[in-house]
């Protein structure tokens, strides 16, 4: 037992600190968007890669109390380590964990590097001793750097423009200013190595091995998720290194959708999903400003969503086993729709040209912005106690 009072501390898009009780309020906060709108049964059983945050977390919560799924997730969490708090992913992952032994479900997680061969063989271990063959695989990794088990080497992404220096607008995340950034384009080093660790090439990996050892039961379905946003994002993300990674991740689905087709009747998807504040994405420069001014229309239109509505939506309409997913015209399942909006898009492009720090917080949803980055860290839930000492030590 160790209990601390744990006060915020961030530095730019690093939290220092983590509240592990304000993390727990946060996934018991997403459990009610699941238990409110999901069937709560129909799912067997779901391998989450990325499983602790994000994207990811609302994918494992949504399969495992949603759709009564057996669940085993992979992540690279920190667990405490006195006096550091854990990261947050651990204790998102330590209260699942409670929730679900508190209902009698089925929730382990492996912690490790899910590009390593060793995390690989754990996990077709774990399946295979207590969970047997997957119907639902879901690959939500953001990851900084891979090391390759082929061949030793270590790939840094990068987020640069790719062609051509980039010039634009961007919140400064210390100070919640307005600057302009400037960011040379990336070598074709950068470009590969960006790809090597956020394309498609590990999400094979992991899929034709669990296929090898028979682990997809029939009609298993993949999915990976990618991102397009507007053009005022292009030269940063969509153009740039993160967006060649995507169109290999979303090429990767093409080709692992034959080849689940004739392995086990199975499909991959790319879903494309609509931004939002996760760890990943308050690394990129321009997003965190893009975001921000999204958030304000999208609120205002009613139509705003976060990971957990948007992972709920992805199973209720497309992934659950009984559904046909809609597809656009290149094979991708589209949970950006209300992002992309023309009258959101229109919107946001008007904010845009007018928005500078004098303006920022009356045009950019800021606050929102904000209490979201923060409550990744456990931080600003109205439902928590922050000058109570809170229970440190939390087992995953
Ligand atoms: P996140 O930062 O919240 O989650 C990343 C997850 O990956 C965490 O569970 C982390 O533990 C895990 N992870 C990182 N490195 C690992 C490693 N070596 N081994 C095992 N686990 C590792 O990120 P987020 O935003 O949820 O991103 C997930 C996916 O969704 C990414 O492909 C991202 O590009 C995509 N996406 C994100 C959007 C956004 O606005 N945040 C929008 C559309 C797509």
């Amino acid at each position: 037992m160790s209990e601390q009072v744990i006060a915020p501390r961030f530095r730019g898009f690093i939290g220092l600190t983590t509240h592990p009780e304000g993390c727990a309020a946060s996934v018991r906060r997403q459990l009610q968007v699941v238990r409110e709108r999901c069937p709560g049964s129909g799912l067997g059983t779901i391998l989450v890669i990325g499983s602790s945050t994000g994207y990811g977390l609302g994918s494992l919560l949504t399969g495992v109390f949603g759709y009564g799924a057996k669940g085993l997730g992979v992540c690279f969490e920190r667990p405490p380590k006195d006096p550091k708090t854990g990261s947050p992913g651990w204790y998102n992952l330590a209260e699942a964990q409670v929730q679900a032994s508190a209902e009698g479900r089925q929730l382990e997680t492996i912690v490790g590097d899910a590009f390593s061969n060793e995390i690989k063989e754990q996990t077709i271990t774990a399946l295979k001793e207590r969970f047997g063959p997957i119907d639902c695989v879901v690959y939500s990794l953001a990851a900084p750097k891979r090391l390759d088990p082929s061949n030793g080497t270590l790939y840094s992404s990068v987020l640069k423009p790719v062609g051509s220096s980039y010039t634009g607008k961007s919140i400064d995340l210390r100070d919640y200013s307005i600057g302009e950034v400037t960011i040379d384009p990336a070598s074709e080093d950068e470009i590969l190595a960006t790809q090597k660790v956020m394309g498609g090439e590990d999400w094979q990996i992991w899929m034709e091995r669990l296929a090898d050892v028979g682990l997809l039961a029939p009609g298993c379905r993949t999915v990976a998720y990618s991102y397009i946003g507007p053009e005022v994002t292009y030269p940063i993300y969509r153009s740039g290194t993160i967006g060649k990674a995507k169109e290999h991740l979303e090429a990767t689905a093409q080709h692992l959708d034959s080849v689940l087709q004739k392995h086990c009747q199975g499909n991959a998807w790319v879903s494309v999903n609509k931004a939002l504040v996760t760890q990943a994405s308050s690394a990129i420069p321009v997003v965190p400003l893009y975001i921000s001014l999204l958030f304000k229309v999208m609120k205002e239109k009613g139509t705003h969503e976060g990971t957990i509505e948007q992972a709920v939506r992805l199973f209720n309409d497309h992934l659950a086993p009984d559904k046909s997913p809609t597809l656009d015209s290149e094979g991708r399942i589209r949970l950006d729709d209300r992002e992309m909006d023309p009258a959101v898009q229109q919107a946001v492009a008007e904010l845009w040209k007018q928005v500078n720090s004098d303006n920022l917080t009356q045009l950019a949803d800021l606050d929102g912005y904000q209490s979201d980055f923060h409550a990744l860290f456990g931080f600003g839930l109205p439902e928590v106690d922050y000058s109570q000492a809170t229970e440190v030590d939390r087992p995953v």
